[in-house]
């Protein structure tokens, strides 16, 4: 089982390079992070984690986005378009509708390529550089591919990504072309593309930016600082929940890494850690099963399938990173169905914020908790919106009204107007 617990007093073992190290969450094993290239344990196969020689305070970082989080990260800066910095929107009317003490909504579909995906490249491809790699390379439903896209073009690296064919919103393949990468469609789905992209990576073709990558984690965490700060700031105590929506686990794993790190360094007391609420589609929730099961580890799906498109994954490969966050903070994790996730989209929509379908199923998720009394009407949560709703134009097209044809005269127009 894996063994999550940091030490109280950190020190850098041999391999370390400027207090940082890898970390393999199975066996222990520690390994020096810029040298030869690794994703997971060499000895073990277990999944790796970053791991640092400091417990930085709220009081250690400045400045903004991102980076303002560099003491906890692996350098100073990296490769930035610039993201972070999200709105934590207030929700008032659906925070009334669906009955919490406070409701926020964290946007992460505001970052540049609008999906959280790129505070973990902005990390990722820094590392990149570091490693001196030739290409990068990633399999994705659509919005790492857009960001890897992105910030390779930005750092002048080739990039190559590997999608499920006709399982991509449009809005990603396009962004993933214009800036440049290299797509393979595979006539397969997500998970077997990360088989594929795995064995790439293992025959040294490519450097592999999944989520798999210890390093992507440690950019997405300033997720959970940026939430943590804000809700303080705003109501002088940390929220009881973040609901959001998974698909491979590794936004889950990098927030229970930013409350490890917060508890560690004594800013947060175990009983303010945040519940980790996940939530996934009816028809891709392997996560889902293993909590209601009380399993280490999740079954593979192989037939997978949802309007949440980015959420269409099978094989959760952080798992065994974000079950014990699920279990150890006190969250749980549910499954939604389409139709209740367009809702969602629907209602957000209804307030402003114009979100993707995955990013939906978080509000869903909730929705459905709270009616099933999971969720308490004393509790203060913030859920996560993932990606913008550009990013799948056919979807909220379906979602929202089709426009109606008017002749090219005010009298008609207003005509129309009065039939209603
Ligand atoms: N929301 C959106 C909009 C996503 O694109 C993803 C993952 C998730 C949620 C789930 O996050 O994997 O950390 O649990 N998208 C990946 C991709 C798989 O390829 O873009 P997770």
């Amino acid at each position: 089982m894996a063994d999550l617990a940091l030490p109280d007093e950190p020190t850098a073992p041999d391999v370390a390079t400027d207090g940082v190290w890898l970390h393999c969450i199975e066996c222990g094993e520690q390994f020096a992070p810029f040298e030869d290239i690794i994703y997971t344990c060499s000895d073990c196969g277990g999944l790796l984690e970053a791991r640092y020689d400091r417990y930085p305070t709220f009081d250690d970082f400045e400045g903004s986005g991102v980076w303002r989080y560099a003491e906890s990260l692996p350098f100073e800066e990296g490769v930035t378009l610039p993201e972070g910095d999200t709105p934590l929107h207030r929700v008032p009317r659906l925070e009334d509708e669906i009955g919490v003490e406070a409701l926020r909504v964290k946007h992460e579909g505001m970052n540049p390529t609008g999906s959280f995906k790129d505070r973990g490249m902005t990390v990722g491809v820094r590392v990149a550089e570091e490693l001196g790699v030739g290409r990068l390379a990633c399999a994705s439903t659509g919005n790492t591919s857009a960001a890897l896209a992105a910030y390779g073009a930005r750092a002048a690296l080739e990039t190559l990504v590997l999608l499920p064919a006709g399982k991509v919103a449009a809005g990603k393949i396009a962004q993933a072309s214009l800036h440049g990468a290299r797509i393979l469609e595979v006539d397969g789905n997500f998970d077997s593309c990360l088989d594929i992209v795995q064995d790439l990576a293992d025959r040294g073709e490519a450097y592999l930016l999944n989520s798999l990558n210890p390093f992507r984690l440690e950019g997405q965490k300033t997720i959970g600082f940026e939430i943590l700060e804000e809700f303080h700031a705003d109501y002088g105590r940390f929220p009881d929940r973040i609901v959001l929506p998974v698909g491979n686990a590794g936004n889950t794993a990098a927030l229970y890494k930013c409350f490890r790190e917060m508890v560690a360094a004594g800013e947060l007391d175990e009983d303010e850690v945040p519940k980790l609420t996940g939530v996934q589609a009816e028809g891709a929730a392997p996560m889902v099963e293993a909590i209601a099961e009380g399993n280490e580890d999740t079954r593979r799906w192989e037939d997978v399938e949802t309007i949440a498109t980015a959420i269409r994954i099978g094989n959760p490969v952080n798992a065994p990173k974000a079950l014990p966050g699920i279990s150890e903070t006190g969250g749980t994790a549910v499954a939604v169905s389409d139709e209740e996730i367009t809702d969602a989209q629907r209602t957000l929509a209804g307030e402003g914020v114009g979100v993707e379908p995955a990013s939906a199923a978080s509000v869903a998720g909730l929705r459905k908790l709270r009616d099933e009394g999971v969720v308490g009407d004393d509790e203060d949560v913030v859920c996560l919106t993932t990606g913008h709703l550009l990013k799948d134009p056919d979807a909220a097209a379906k979602a929202g009204a089709d426009p109606e044809p008017v002749a090219n005269d005010t009298e008609a127009v207003l005509e129309h107007l009065a039939e209603e």
